[in-house]
């Protein structure tokens, strides 16, 4: 048989996929396994969303789209982004996506050529690599100082720009690290990437679980920004809405053109009546956001307080997102060898930091978009199980 693709060889399967797919295989096995490696609230999509779409789908809004999406919902993202964000778009520059993974791979095919090269701030989200290499861009890797809880300074940045550098990609809060960029580190960025000439992605999915006074910034609201920067966002984490793959991105009019250009030659649109659950969900009250924000702030306290308690265990007080990103200083072990014990001996399934990068070595990401019982055992099985992890 003849060779298959090279460059899809070359790309690590996504590893968090991967923990929560051994995690649930166990499961299934009878194994009594807390699953704290994934990404998906464990809350039900709120009612009224579920409502606006199975009353469309029952209406006959079962055939091709506007492969661009509804023009009440590029509205309703172009209002949301004026009303929250502070961002200006006509709808004409949105596109709505299967997904939020869908925005980022389109707004990165739109923008690279071979030889360009994409600045990722390390640790990051475990996609944005393989994007940029099937894209058959270079992702840099920017290694953000854990010592210093990831801090991004203007210095950093500006030691990996070449002048192969095209694009620069930013997620905050951040998955994995749970860090809000501050004012300060959003002006850094800014700043190098006016300074050359750099397009901005702005994967804003996080972007309202802010916790303890924490202030989200919109890249594309700072001076000089909105004409390279790209905003990509998601139904899947505000409105818990994972399985109904609905994103969208807002990009300037050129870039948002030859995005929209691999849209249609490939998945065509995002789901007809799907779009009216996100319609409904912009449009709709916002209550269901707050409490499930209310919610994760009460998990992040309880467990950033209980992991403070455990020997060995290191663990940042999180700004945003819902990951707890700990480490565990005194462990020999690497964080693949840490993850794996930890499933083997206590069956709670954690996604190794390796898996976000160099930077994210020595860490696991525990999730706390579960339920609180399950944080409440995964507590008691790591005090009982820490003084042999970390030894
Ligand atoms: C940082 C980040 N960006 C984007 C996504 C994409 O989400 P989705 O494709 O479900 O919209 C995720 C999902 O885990 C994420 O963590």
């Amino acid at each position: 048989m003849k060779d298959l693709s090279e460059l899809l060889q070359s790309v690590p399967p996504s590893a968090t996929i991967a923990v929560s797919d051994k995690a649930r295989r166990l499961k299934a096995e009878g194994r009594d396994v807390i699953a704290l490696a994934g990404g998906d609230p464990d809350f039900a999509t709120p009612q009224h969303i579920v409502d606006a779409a199975v009353a469309a789908m029952r209406e006959g809004d079962t055939h091709y789209p506007p492969a661009k999406g509804k023009p009440a919902l590029l509205e309703a993202v172009a209002g949301k982004l004026e009303r929250e964000n502070g961002v200006q778009v006509e709808p004409s520059q949105v596109i709505v996506t299967p997904g939020g993974k869908w925005s980022l791979y389109i707004a990165i095919a739109a923008m690279v050529n071979p030889g360009d090269e994409v600045l990722i701030l390390d640790p990051s989200w475990v996609s944005y690599g393989p994007i940029v290499t099937l894209n058959g861009a270079t992702p840099v890797r920017v290694t953000l100082p854990s010592e210093d809880n990831f801090r991004v300074t203007q210095g950093l940045l500006r030691e990996h720009v070449t002048e192969h550098s095209k694009v620069l990609m930013v997620n905050s809060p951040n998955n994995p690290t749970g860090r809000v960029l501050t004012l300060e580190e959003i002006d850094a960025i800014a700043a190098v990437a006016i300074e050359h000439d750099l397009y901005v992605i702005s994967d804003e999915v996080y972007e309202h679980m802010v916790y303890d006074g924490a202030q989200h910034y919109s890249l594309a609201a700072e001076p000089g920004m909105a004409e390279r920067t790209i905003t990509a966002n998601s139904f899947s984490k505000t409105y818990a809405m994972t399985g109904w793959r609905l994103g969208w991105l807002a990009a300037p009019e050129p870039i948002a053109k030859l995005a929209m250009k691999l849209q249609t030659q490939s998945v065509t649109s995002a789901v007809s009546f799907v779009m009216a659950g996100g319609i409904a969900a912009l449009n709709g009250p916002q209550d269901c956001v707050q409490e499930m924000v209310d919610s994760y702030a009460e998990r992040r306290k309880f467990m950033v307080d209980a992991l403070e308690e455990i020997d060995g265990i290191e663990c940042a007080p999180i700004e945003g997102a819902f990951y707890l990103f700990p480490k565990f200083p005194n462990s020999d072990k690497n964080s693949l060898e840490l993850a794996g014990a930890l499933l083997d001996q206590a069956d709670i399934a954690a996604t190794p930091g390796v898996a976000f990068g160099e930077a994210g070595e020595d860490h696991l990401r525990f999730t706390i978009a579960t339920a609180m019982a399950d944080l409440e055992r995964a507590v008691e099985r790591l005090e009982k199980v820490a003084p042999r992890l970390v030894a």
